[in-house]
């Protein structure tokens, strides 16, 4: 056998936002890597994609509103026990302070921390997270020390979810589970297409960069695949910081 200390054979391991970006290509490497499986979205067809690009059997899909309560609690009930989660599903927001709406607020913050921290709850009460299970939160560097104009309530939910993560790692441990996030900059996924941005100002951000461009799903994917391998077995309560240098 090939020595591979990520290899994620034998792990089930769920991903929430696997129908697009970030959580596709997760889903994909993690079925690559050896693991079983269980992706949820929103989107039939993509999500189906998505499916089809898996590798190995005893993969399952689960399309599911997840800021709908029932079908929320469903998705806990329904998944075996897990050895890894990936919380991922989150969508993005740019409005300046003076134009905030409680709304707005509202929003952004049901699908990037409550639907995270939530889904956390119900995995844990129906005993659904195995004994050195991993969990995962796709956070964003604007959790942790990227400020930029516009991104307050990007950033407000996730400085929450990294809140939460930290909180979790220490709780958590003495199950044996470990709890961390993954930090990115901007990563080239349909969360970032807002039409009030030019081409000009993509390139100008870009330069912003050290390793001069965005990143790649699959970049953010091979992090997260350390974090749910045994080759990360004494790491918890880190948020990964995944940025092409932006916030040096
Ligand atoms: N791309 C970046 O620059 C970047 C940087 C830092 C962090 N992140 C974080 O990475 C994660 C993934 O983002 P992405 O860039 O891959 O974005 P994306 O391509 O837009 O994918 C977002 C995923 O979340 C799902 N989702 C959104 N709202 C949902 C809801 N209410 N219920 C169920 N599923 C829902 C979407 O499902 P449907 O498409 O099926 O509706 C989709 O699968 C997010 O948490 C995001 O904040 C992204």
């Amino acid at each position: 056998m090939t020595f591979n200390p990520f290899t994620l054979e034998g792990k089930i391991i769920l991903v929430t936002g696997a129908s697009s970006g970030i959580g596709k290509a997760t889903a994909i490497a993690c079925s690559k890597m050896g693991a079983s499986v269980i992706i949820t979205g929103r989107n039939v067809e993509r999500l189906q994609e998505t499916f089809n690009e898996l590798e190995g059997v005893g993969h399952n899909q689960v399309i599911a509103e997840l800021t709908d309560e029932d079908q929320l609690t469903k998705l806990a009930e329904m998944v075996p026990p897990l050895d890894g989660i990936v919380n991922n599903a989150g969508i993005g927001s740019k409005t300046p302070i003076s134009f905030i709406k409680k709304t707005d607020l509202q929003t952004i913050l049901d699908v990037n921390t409550i639907v995270p921290i939530m889904l956390t709850k119900n995995l844990l009460k129906k005993k659904k997270m195995k004994r050195g299970a991993s969990m995962v939160f796709t956070s964003s560097i604007s959790g942790i020390c990227s400020v930029d104009i516009g991104n307050t309530l990007y950033s407000v939910s996730k400085s929450a979810i990294d809140g939460f993560m930290k909180n979790a790692a220490k709780e958590l441990a003495e199950k044996g589970i470990r709890v961390n996030s993954v930090n990115p900059g901007m990563v080239n996924t349909k969360i970032n297409e807002y039409s009030s941005v030019s081409e000009e100002d993509i390139q100008r951000d870009m330069a912003n960069y050290p390793l001069k461009r965005y990143g790649n799903p699959e970049e953010i994917a091979y992090a997260i695949i350390y974090l749910l391998s045994d080759a990360s077995a004494w790491v918890t309560g880190t948020a990964l910081k995944i940025d092409g240098g932006y916030s040096l």
